[in-house]
């Protein structure tokens, strides 16, 4: 393997990358870091109109251009018309980041079997599309990297005082959900590894938007070694570290940033 400059390991120029929920919080400021690392970026949302907004609010480095297409992760015959809608735009995917999320509000005390499972098949639709990827990549002879989107509660139990009497707990069906996303990520990794194919997740900590209650988010502070809650730019690095060539040999991992707080 020749050696390569820090700049060109984390360069993305001539790369595709193809993102779930990109219209999100965190999912617009992934897009942003992926489009500036050099990608060409191809946003999904349910509604095509939505990503291509998103789609076309991003800065476009040397030759990339951005784009849009309609996948709803929960149906899989809309995940296989929108992973070839991806490719058809852009010519190729090299890069997935299955950030999507769609769940009830609903926790342990009340969450009904088909809220829990539909919940779960937010891991399914990550699989389907991963599994698109890397049968695309290989077929192409090109190497492919997948990031999944975890969580901290993928890892950790919640703390039930820091949402008592201020809203739902975090949903028992979310931790089932990214424990298994964080799992699954391993598997495929085993799997894909001889393929060129790397499969990693980047688990965030407490990143609430401002729709998130003040009274709870100044309770999760105090379980923060670092005594803050995180920005979604405070994410990017760690993206664009699994996505690039700066991560060939990064696979199979899941990758925190927390502020800390699994480390308690
Ligand atoms: N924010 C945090 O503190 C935090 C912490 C840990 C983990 N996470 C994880 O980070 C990811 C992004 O979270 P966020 O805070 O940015 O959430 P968000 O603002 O609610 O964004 C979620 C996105 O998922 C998309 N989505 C919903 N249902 C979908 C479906 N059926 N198929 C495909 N896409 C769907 C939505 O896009 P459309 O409506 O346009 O389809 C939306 O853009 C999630 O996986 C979440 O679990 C977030």
């Amino acid at each position: 393997m020749s050696e390569s400059t820090v700049q060109l390991l984390f360069n993305l120029s001539g790369r595709v990358a193809l993102i779930t929920g990109g219209s999100g919080y965190l999912g617009q400021s992934f897009c942003r870091a992926l489009a500036e690392a050099g990608a060409t970026v191809v946003v999904a949302s349910r509604l095509q109109s939505r990503a291509q907004r998103v789609a076309d609010g991003l800065p476009c480095v040397g030759t990339a251009k951005h784009f849009g297409v309609e996948l709803d992760q929960l149906d899989e015959a809309s995940v296989a018309a929108g992973f070839t809608a991806a490719v058809n735009a852009a010519g190729a995917v090299d890069i997935l980041i299955n950030n999507g999320q769609q769940g009830h509000a609903l926790d342990l005390t009340n969450v009904t079997a088909d809220a829990f499972s539909s919940d779960l098949k937010n891991a399914t639709g990550y699989f389907l599309l991963a599994r698109h990827l890397r049968d695309h990549v290989v077929a192409r002879g090109a190497a492919g990297a997948v990031v999944m989107v975890g969580s901290m509660y993928g890892v950790v139990g919640s703390y039930p005082d820091a949402y008592d009497g201020v809203c739902m707990a975090s949903p028992v069906q979310y931790h089932a959900l990214k424990g298994g996303i964080i799992h699954m990520t391993r598997h495929l990794a085993v799997y894909w590894g001889k393929d060129g194919v790397r499969v990693n997740c980047l688990s965030p900590g407490p990143f609430p938007s401002d729709k998130a209650p003040a009274e709870m988010v100044e309770r999760l502070k105090t379980k923060s070694p670092m005594g803050r809650m995180g920005v979604p730019q405070e994410l990017n690095g760690a993206l664009l570290l699994l996505a690039s060539d700066a991560g060939s040999y990064i696979t199979g991992q899941n990758l925190l940033v927390d502020g800390g707080w699994t480390a308690w």
